[in-house]
């Protein structure tokens, strides 16, 4: 069986959590686009693991981890995570990354953060990684994949070209700054070449065989449909396609191979960086929110920016992406809260919408539309099934359910592992 995970909102939505439960059962994870931007967590009993680049299920060891051509990796920052990993008694034996996922080489972060500067107010808020920078060399065929790590000379010839006739110009001339040295490069990524060696592989033929003896495979979302950059607010967007369809074509599974698409949301709304968020609380509830919740950026630390739970934007996440099963994470964190409301579309010159607009401009002139709910202010953390949840809250995820017409078959009521309730349906058998 084949399952696609996607985060149906601004990130941040639970992902990590929602796949540690279904890696239980899965035989290979995969992580399909983005990069080091990522931030996903897993808490268990031997506490909380941050993942950003390696895929979330590197803790179950009958789990295949693949790291695919559609992700942009930071060798530095995955030999980081290998040994942070090692040093928690974890041999990631079951890791894999795909010769040809392109590499976020050591100019690129220094480039994004550049870029970001010289834009000044129209700053998109990046993470600094240099995911985009990474991406725009893929695209421009000037990239390095993981697997040229194995070949010194074509690493030679092609980091004397790229450096000093693509980066290092700009580098000067533009932005005042140091060359690089491409000469030392060659020797730091030969050291990462060694390291990463036993990892290195051409993944075709590993999922190919996955899928012909009908493995259950797991396909782990990064960022999310609203930072996709053809269907996200752009140019308020990360470089890579989060949404269903990134999901293929990072990974080689074919789409007639797919037999469900999860969507992860939160019970409200977050964003980290910059662009429109139009059910977005800059009041005191909103601030209740971010404390209660601890609504600061697993990479980057930045506070979120906090709203209401954004029924336009979960319908069209599950419309784009296929969507037949939600998860609503982050349940308890509204637990205090007397009084929810839902963004169920906006008025925009004279006009309805249920779906976000294409046009982000139009943003500033439309009014969200919101229903209202009481709470159920008690505590839901220690509920173990359904039927434990106050009424209020089960109204609450049926009223969600609905808007965006999705069944919502998973809840999350606490960051603990245990910390679900289910509505009895079988994902992986
Ligand atoms: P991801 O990027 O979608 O994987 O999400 P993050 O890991 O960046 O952020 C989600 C945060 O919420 C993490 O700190 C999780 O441990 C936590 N979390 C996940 N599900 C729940 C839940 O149902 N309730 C609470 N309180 N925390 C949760
Ligand atoms: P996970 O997988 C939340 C946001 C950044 C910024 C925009 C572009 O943990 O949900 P980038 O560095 O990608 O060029 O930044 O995208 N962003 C995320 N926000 N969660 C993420 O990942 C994100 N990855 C990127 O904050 O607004
Ligand atoms: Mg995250």
């Amino acid at each position: 069986m084949v399952i696609i995970l996607v985060g149906g909102q601004w990130g941040d939505e639970g992902k990590g959590k929602v796949i540690d439960y279904l890696a239980a059962k899965a035989d290979m994870v995969i992580r399909s686009q983005g990069g080091n931007n990522a931030g996903h967590t897993v808490i268990t009993e031997d506490g909380e693991f941050k993942f950003q680049l390696i895929p979330s299920g590197i803790l179950y060891p009958q789990c295949t981890c693949v790291i695919g051509n559609g992700v942009v990796v930071d060798p530095i920052v995955l030999l980081k995570e290998i040994t942070q990993l090692r040093e928690r008694g974890i041999e990631p034996k079951n890791l894999i990354v795909s010769e040809r996922a392109h590499m976020v080489m050591r100019y690129h972060p220094l480039f994004d953060q550049l870029e970001e500067e010289v834009r000044g107010d129209d700053r998109l808020g990046t993470t600094w990684r240099g995911i985009g920078p990474a991406y725009a060399d893929k695209v421009r065929r000037i990239g390095f994949r993981i697997g040229d790590l194995q070949k010194e000379g074509f690493m030679r010839k092609k980091l004397a070209f790229v450096v000093d006739q693509v980066k290092n110009p700009i580098l000067t001339k533009l932005y005042g700054g140091e060359p690089y040295d491409w000469e030392s490069m060659v020797g730091e990524y030969m050291g990462y070449a060694k390291q990463l060696d036993p990892y290195i592989k051409d993944t075709f033929p590993l999922i190919q065989e996955a899928l012909d003896r009908k493995a259950n495979i797991l396909l782990e979302g990064a960022q999310a449909t609203m930072l996709d950059l053809d269907f996200g607010t752009y140019p308020y967007v990360t470089s890579s396609n989060p949404s269903a369809g990134g999901a293929l074509t990072g990974s080689g599974i074919p789409p007639t191979k797919v037999d469900l698409t999860i969507g992860v949301f939160k019970a409200y709304t977050s964003r980290v960086g910059y662009g429109p968020f139009p059910s977005e609380l800059t009041d005191d509830v909103g601030d209740q929110i971010r404390e209660r919740g601890h609504e600061f950026g697993t990479v980057t630390g930045r506070p979120r920016r906090i709203g209401w739970f954004d029924a336009a934007v979960a319908r069209y996440s599950c419309r784009l992406n296929g969507v037949s099963v939600a998860a609503l994470m982050r349940l308890d964190i509204l637990d205090d809260q007397p009084l929810l409301k839902i963004c169920t579309g906006y008025r925009f010159r004279g006009q309805v919408h249920d779906h976000p607009l294409a046009n982000i401009s139009h943003y500033k002139h439309c009014e969200p539309m919101y229903d209202e709910m009481p709470g159920w202010q008690s505590e839901i953390g220690a509920a173990k099934c359904w039927d434990d949840l106050p009424a209020q809250c089960r109204d609450y995820i049926e009223r969600v359910g609905e808007l965006i017409a999705t069944p919502i078959e998973l809840v999350g009521t606490g960051p603990r592992r245990d910390q679900f309730v289910t509505r009895g349906r079988k994902l992986f058998d």
